[in-house]
């Protein structure tokens, strides 16, 4: 979900949504905003998309100077308008928007009806306005004694009632009597300041706030900030004044433009070659060549990291998995590190037996997956206290590292894609890829496991990459373009890849099923025959990803095993490639590269052909139904 709240000198409404727009790749379910208008709240509200919500409110004076408002991504109760934020309590004097769940709401929702409390949804959020109303009653009737005198009494019953709550949120809240005042808390889900001159603002993330300003606080768990016309303060839970220090946003407010390009998707899978390059310009030493004696990568990763080091486990989610996926070979293959690779939301409840001398990467692009983070923290708190082999070591790689991920791991791996809006990952995922060959190469050089031969043909391939991206782009987009009509009607989709290119054939049909709603499977090519061949025939076309390599000759095969049960072969395949041009009824082919760098061309077709098939179904490709960009709940 999206939160955004202002507070200041110029007409709220407006500024919520644009900032709503900003936010929306965060959750479309519905949308709603709160303002204080002539003394009441005045709270509007719409099911689905925010353009329901502009509608609403078009031709509406509202010179409202504070407001919040909220993008949902649905958890407890269906996505209609009464279950959208804001959430009042019963006199409707409290507005709260709300990104996250609050876990103990059944309790309190009942202990609050018992009080007579109204509610009017089936939101876990509609417990707190409830709850400030209850704490504002007690306080102001003398029945509970102010623990905080300087701070006012709304203040003060918002910071008890958060204390009463479980779960891990963010909130943002009002009150019409209390109306120079806008209160913003953090618990285990983002939440940004931002100072303006004479405005002051919150928000989910930075986007919807880089048009008024660049200097901002990302709040830490466990604080409370009010923001008045004046400015912020921040306080903690037990209501104690915290010291801060706002810092300065680096980034351009044009990356979260669409260019010209119809889709932010589309305009992500052409940035990829700008990506790629900056990252292996960041990592990689561009002076180096096979006769250099030093290490071609630097990482800038504390020593620590690579003393005894025996194990590396991952963790992720979605596309950073298949990343993930990619890495682990890598790791593997060049660096011969035993490395692992999980759910987060799986390995946080059954994790690995505790392994000494482990290195912990948590991939995420937004840095805020709830699932990712709650996966390190946990493996964090297992390792406090324990033999000094058994210390954490924990590295994140993303391309936000302003994120939770960025404060909460010392170190990081910034991918250097910027920020992403499209929901399906392209970019980042890329980005990622090239993070995990640097890390790779690295431990590799340090531990002596390629030649000096092998170590120059990879670094030379991967700076090949940049350009060899830009010739699929250029010759591709086109073809696929047309090759997508034929899908129209199509309902299942099977993506076939071995080796390194296993992961890709999942990243393909994940994209397909995000945006396209096809049903699509990825499989290890060689394992089709023993169970998926039976969903084979005329109607399931196969994409099979058959470049040159170890494993060329047997995804072959395995695409012939389909072709015999009359399947669509789509192959992506080597340029001029004739062997494979026999067994394809269309190919996707790529420049010729070294196997073991394939995976960062392989990928472009098949996000290609999922934008392609999608965008002809007339779906809204940036915002897939039921989806989010950052998941911020477990
Ligand atoms: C969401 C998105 C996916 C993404 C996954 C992990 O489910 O819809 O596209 O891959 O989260 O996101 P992360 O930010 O951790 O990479």
């Amino acid at each position: 979900c999206g939160i955004v709240g202002y507070i200041g000198t110029q007409a709220a409404s407006q500024i919520l949504l644009e900032g709503l727009q900003k936010l929306e790749y965060r959750g479309y379910d519905s949308a709603g905003m709160a303002t204080i208008l002539e003394g009441d709240i005045q709270c509007v509200r719409a099911k689905g998309k925010l353009l329901n919500l502009q509608e609403k409110l078009a031709g509406q004076e509202n010179p409202a100077q504070v407001g919040i408002g909220h993008t949902r991504w649905a958890t407890h109760g269906k996505p209609e308008e009464y279950n959208a934020h804001p959430h009042t309590d019963t006199a409707r004097r409290i507005a709260v928007v709300q990104n996250g769940i609050i876990e103990n709401y059944r309790e309190l929702r009942a202990e609050l009806k018992a009080k007579g409390h109204e509610f009017r949804s089936d939101t876990d959020t509609e417990v707190i306005p409830h709850l400030i109303a209850e704490y504002c009653k007690q306080l102001k009737a003398g029945t509970l004694a102010v623990e905080m005198p300087t701070s006012s009494l709304f203040f003060e019953a918002a910071r008890r009632a958060v204390n009463d709550l479980e779960g891990a949120f963010a909130l943002a809240i009002i009150s019409a009597d209390f109306p120079d005042e806008l209160i913003a808390v953090r618990q285990q889900a983002p939440l940004v300041l931002g100072f303006g001159q004479g405005e002051f603002f919150c928000a989910s993330d930075t986007p919807a706030l880089v048009t008024h300003t660049r200097v901002v606080l990302p709040m830490e768990n466990g604080e409370l900030a009010r923001l008045t016309p004046m400015g912020i303060e921040v306080y903690g839970f037990e209501g104690d004044r915290l010291r801060k220090h706002p810092q300065t946003l680096n980034w351009n407010p044009i990356q979260v433009e669409k260019q010209g390009f119809k889709h932010f998707m589309l305009k992500e899978i052409y940035e990829q070659p700008g990506v790629v390059r900056a990252s292996l310009e960041a990592y990689l030493d561009s002076e180096w060549t096979p006769d250099s004696p030093s290490n071609p990568v630097r990482l800038g990763l504390p020593d620590r990291f690579y003393e005894e080091l025996e194990h590396i486990q991952i963790v992720a989610c979605g596309t950073s998995w298949h990343a993930g996926l990619v890495g682990c070979y890598l790791l593997e293959q060049l660096a011969e590190i035993p490395t692992q690779v999980h759910y987060a939301s799986e390995f946080r409840y059954a994790p690995t037996p505790l392994m000494p001398n482990t290195l912990t990467i948590g991939v995420t692009q937004s840095g805020e997956t709830a699932d990712t983070l709650s996966a390190l923290e946990m493996e964090k708190r297992r390792r406090l206290d324990r033999e000094p082999k058994f210390a954490a070591r924990m590295l994140g790689i993303t391309n936000r590292t302003d994120s939770t991920l960025g404060h909460m791991v010392s170190d990081l791996i910034d991918t250097r894609a910027g920020i992403e809006i499209g929901v399906a990952a392209t970019k980042t995922f890329s980005a990622q890829l090239v993070a995990f060959y640097c890390l790779a190469l690295d431990l590799a050089v340090r531990r002596r496991t390629l030649t000096p031969e092998r170590l120059g043909a990879i670094v030379e391939g991967l700076r090949q990459l940049p350009a060899q991206i830009e010739a699929i782009l250029e010759v591709q987009e086109r073809y696929i373009g047309e090759l997508s009509h034929q899908f129209a009607e199509t309902q299942d989709f099977i993506f076939l890849g071995r080796g390194i290119n296993y992961p890709i054939a999942l990243e393909g049909a994940l994209k397909l099923k995000e945006i396209s709603y096809i049903h699509a499977e990825g499989y290890p090519a060689g394992e089709m025959k023993h169970g998926p061949i039976a969903l084979l025939d005329a109607k399931v076309p196969v994409v099979a990803i058959a470049v040159p390599g170890l494993v060329y000759e047997k995804v072959l095969s395995n695409a012939q095993e389909a072709k015999a049960r009359d399947a669509q072969l789509i192959g992506v395949t080597a340029m001029n490639d004739d062997h494979a041009a026999e067994v394809f009824d269309d190919q996707l082919p790529i420049p010729t590269v070294d196997e073991l760098l394939s995976p960062l061309l392989t990928v472009i077709p098949v996000q290609f052909l999922a934008y392609h098939i999608a965008a002809h179904r007339g779906l809204d490709v940036d915002q897939p139904r039921n989806l989010a960009k950052s998941v911020t709940v477990e």
